[in-house]
Parts: structure tokens; sequence; C-alpha cells
């Protein structure tokens, strides 16, 4: 039998931190058991809202696969692959952008939300505009059917899956798979400041390389309850950082339930529960960095296992943009 294909990728544009393991490398590693998995350094997909810096993508392609390897993705069970050197991925791109309205383009939730955080105004990228399009060549060249992603990344499943309907009605026959997005349930983890969302160039990430110096130095800069100003005071729980993330890390949930009501009722220090987490994130990080360590004095078996698996992945999309065209009926020579 089969194993369902999953594809998930990364745009690197920075290293990954906690809340990348949190919310979806600690889910990888237990697909590469139950599933065949594919994992896509999706640098095209990044040139789309940073095509000023090629560079910093370039960059970032070998810090991202470094953090694979590092959290203990096995690249003999996961096909970790690189978007650019993956031609029918674009082909697919072209071919599908004849399936798709610009009006619903723009109406895509996620588009629309995107656009507005990154301020481009009527400047809009064609590049970045397309990008769902691009998306559902990256998923459909793989015949992916579970797509693990955040929740604000629905959107582009479901227009994947559109796109999907009207191959399969032009061509007359089932030649796509439609896909299915499953979203983790422990949700996005905000950042340090307790803005919304943990980024990788917001300045509020745990990256998964960061120095003990550093998590220390996150951990005691972590927002708390502005309001608890004195030990003996109540605490809030909601929108305080630190029970978020050990909400997220700490595998001792009855002793977690015990802190929150201390901390409610009062008595209980932002710093006791900071010591706590840090504790905690200390274990979680430091094998992950010695690992990486490790593999980065090593980069040739990095770029092999690129390579390799880029190789992997050339065939496979290149035989699923074969029987696309082939469905559609388009000429051969
Ligand atoms: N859009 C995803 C992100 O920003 C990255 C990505 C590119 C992706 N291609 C994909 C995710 C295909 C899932 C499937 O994180």
């Amino acid at each position: 039998m089969n194993k369902p294909v999953i594809l998930t990728g990364d745009r690197p544009t920075g290293p990954l931190h906690i809340g990348h393991y949190a919310g979806s490398l600690s889910n990888r590693l237990r697909y590469q058991e139950s599933h065949e998995q594919f994992l896509l350094l999706a640098d095209m997909q990044a040139l789309t809202d940073n095509a000023n810096d090629p560079a910093k993508v370039r960059r970032n392609v070998v810090e991202v696969a470094l953090d694979y390897l590092a959290v203990g993705i096995d690249p003999n069970r996961t096909t970790i692959c690189l978007q650019s050197h993956l031609p029918a991925l674009a082909e697919l791109s072209m071919l599908y952008l004849n399936f798709v309205t610009v009006a619903r383009l723009e109406r895509n939730p996620t588009i629309k939300d995107e656009i507005r955080a990154r301020g481009f105004g009527r400047d809009i990228p064609a590049g970045f505009l397309c990008y769902p399009a691009a998306q559902a060549a990256d998923i459909t060249a793989f015949k992916a059917t579970v797509i693990p992603v955040g929740e604000d990344q629905a959107p582009l499943i479901e227009q994947t899956n559109e796109i999907v309907r009207r191959v399969n009605a032009t061509a007359g026959l089932a030649v796509l798979p439609e896909a299915r997005a499953v979203i983790p349930e422990a949700g996005r983890l905000p950042g340090i400041d307790g803005k919304a969302k943990m980024s990788k160039s917001g300045g509020n990430a745990i990256p998964l390389s960061a120095s003990s110096d550093m998590i220390r130095a996150a951990v005691r800069a972590m927002f708390t309850d502005p309001g608890h100003l004195r030990i003996k005071d109540p605490g809030q729980i909601e929108g305080n950082v630190v029970f978020t993330y050990l909400d997220a890390f700490d595998e001792n949930k009855a002793e977690l339930e015990e802190l929150k009501s201390h901390y409610q009722r009062g008595g209980l220090g932002d710093g006791k529960i900071k010591n706590r987490l840090e504790d905690i994130l200390q274990a979680l990080i430091a094998p992950i960095r010695k690992r990486r360590e490790e593999i980065s004095t090593d980069q040739r078996y990095v770029l092999d296992t690129i390579r390799q698996g880029t190789e992997i992945a050339r065939e496979r999309t290149e035989a699923t943009k074969r029987e696309v065209i082939e469905a559609l009926g388009l000429f051969q020579l």
C-alpha cells in the first residue's frame, strides 16, 4: 500500500524558530513515519515578497535545511527539495494561471491580509498576487493530499482545490487529486513581545539556533501581565506569553495547571514562571543547537542532501506535469 503523500514547505527568509517547532516541525517528525513526506525549500515563493534581496533567500536555503536536519528530519525518510530547481513547478504554475481569475486571486483572504501586512498598497508584485497558483502547482505536482499548514494558509488549499476541479473538468478525468489542509490544534505561537505572530524577521522570535544566553535574554524580556506589579497580586494567564509558551512546551500539564491557578490567585512571581520556561526551552534547544553545529561543519553533506532530494522530486514533478499536459490534450511533439 502506498502511503499518503504529504507536502509542506517554508520560505527561506530566515532561520526557523520555536514557533515553527511547536506548530509544524514536531508534526513533520511524526509524519515521516506514517506518510511519504516532501519538504519544499520554497525559494521561488520567498522571492514573491523579497525580490529586492535574493541574497537573503539564497543564504537561508542552507539555514532552513540545517534546521530541518538538526531537529531530526531524516533525509532517508523525508525528501528535502529546492523549489527553484524544479522546473515543472514553474510550468504548472503558468498553466494554472489560466484556471484562476485575477478577481479570485485578489479575493483570497490570505493574500488580502498579506498585502495589507506588507504595505504593498497599489504596487503588488504580480508574482505575489499569483503565488496561490504556484502553491497549487507545488501541491499537485507531488499529488500531495495532506497539507499541514497554519490556519492562515487554509484559503490557499481551498484555492488549490478549485484549480484542481477546473483542470479535471477540462480534462474530463480526475488527473489531479484534491488536497486537505490539516491545521494543528496548537495554533500559532505569539512573539515574545506578545504580538500576534512570532516572525523570522520581527525580532520577536527564539530561533532554533539560539545560544543559551539568547534564550535567557528572550525569556527575561518576555511579555507577561503588565498589571501584575507585586508578587502577591493576582495575575492574568490570558495573553501572558510565558503561559502560552508553557502550554506549548511544558509536558507536566498537572503541575502547569497548579501554577496557573497559583498565579491567578496571587503570590507567584513572574521570575518563577520564567525560570521554569527557561529551563524547558534550554533543554529543548540545546540538543538541536549541538546537532546544528555538527552538521554545519559538513556543508557538503547538507548540499548533497538537498541535491539528492531535489533529484527525486524532479522525477516526481516532471511525471505529473506530463500527465496534466496529456490529460488536457495539448499538442505533443
Ligand atoms: N506558503 C508556505 C509558507 O509561507 C510555504 C509553502 C510553499 C508551502 N509551497 C507550499 C506550504 C506547499 C505547503 C505546501 O509557509
